[in-house]
């Protein structure tokens, strides 16, 4: 369930992010685009830079207000599963 697994991901150990931006991800972004935008080809987020502009570009155009960790958790996790970017954390 979306609340209940989000309210159990908080304030869990930092291995905990990544399960939270999975969920955070599949329950708002997913219905949309599968896994497939973000392993064709011709992606468009070539850089941890761009991966993480994308991000924040969904997540105001979907009106979440995710807070930096959240967004920083759904970054961890796009990147831990399909774009592997040497920088885990883009800098702020
Ligand atoms: C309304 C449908 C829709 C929703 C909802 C949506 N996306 Fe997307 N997303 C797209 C489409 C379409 C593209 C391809 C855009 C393009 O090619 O310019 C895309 C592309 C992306 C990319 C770039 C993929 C690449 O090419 O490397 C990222 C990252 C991304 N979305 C993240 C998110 C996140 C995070 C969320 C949730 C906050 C989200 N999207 C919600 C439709 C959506």
């Amino acid at each position: 369930m979306l609340v209940a697994g989000i309210v159990a991901g908080w304030g869990m150990p930092v291995t905990a992010d990544i399960q939270r931006g999975r969920l955070l991800y599949e329950n708002h972004c997913q219905a949309c685009h599968t896994s497939v935008v973000h392993v064709r080809e011709q992606r468009k987020a070539k850089s941890s830079a761009e991966l993480r502009a994308f991000i924040l570009r969904w997540s105001g155009e979907l009106k979440l207000k995710w807070s930096d960790e959240e967004l920083a958790d759904v970054y961890r996790h796009l990147n831990n599963l399909h774009y592997k970017f040497p920088v885990e954390t883009p800098a702020k």
